[in-house]
């Protein structure tokens, strides 16, 4: 197992793939994607990561899968057999089991777009748009058990602005998203921080 082999796992566009994957071409991120996963067949971030030459792109299919819990031990399987030492998210829609959280306790991350533990779940962007947010933002967080909810390791704030639509907002935040999640992931593969009770505490570097 490489310390730098990462697996990400998305269902749709793929922009925050392509920009991990734009930043380790520069050398600004020293992660190697070995491995890319989608649960859906036509998810733009396959042909990304297809485009990029990543050696494993893998479409797996929910539904020939018997419950949740046995999908996910096929991509953990996928996962492991590439030699994968974490696990990042980017835009990936399915809620993972308890098992698989398990077996890659405290290397699986995400990004979600808005300043957590305020606007979890699927509609982020609209939620904070909604309520009448004047910021919102990034979250960088590890994934444990409670959706949306583990350790923060880093947050972006974003203005809104008067005459945002969702789109125009969620346009931003990806700027900012695509800024964020590849510096973060080289100072996680670089071994900088711990996790003291909930909190992720970084080393000076
Ligand atoms: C991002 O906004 C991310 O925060 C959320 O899903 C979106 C994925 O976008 N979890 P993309 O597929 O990386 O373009």
């Amino acid at each position: 197992m490489s310390a730098n082999r990462i697996a990400v796992m998305a269902s749709g566009k793929g922009s925050n793939l392509k920009a991990i994957l734009q930043a380790a071409e520069r050398g600004e991120c020293p992660v190697n994607v070995q491995l890319v996963i989608s649960d859906k067949a036509d998810a733009p971030a396959l042909k990304v990561a297809k485009d990029a030459g990543v050696a494993d792109v893998l479409f797996l299919n929910p539904k020939e899968y018997p419950d949740r819990a046995a999908f996910d031990a096929a991509c953990a399987e996928a996962i492991e057999q590439a030699g994968c030492q974490w696990i990042v998210l980017a835009g990936y829609m399915r809620i993972l089991s308890g098992e698989f959280i398990a077996r890659f306790r405290n290397c699986i991350i995400n990004i979600h777009p808005a300043l957590l533990p305020s606007f979890p779940g699927a509609h982020a962007v609209r939620d904070a748009l909604a309520y009448g947010a004047k910021i919102t933002g990034v979250t960088v967080h590890l994934v444990d058990e409670v959706v949306d909810g583990g350790p923060i390791l880093a947050q972006f704030s974003v203005p809104v602005q008067s005459d945002d639509t969702e789109e125009s907002l969620h346009n931003r935040i990806h700027a900012a998203e695509h800024q964020l999640y590849p510096e973060i992931l080289k100072r996680m593969i670089e071994g900088k921080f711990s996790i003291e009770d909930r909190r992720a505490v970084w080393k000076e570097t």
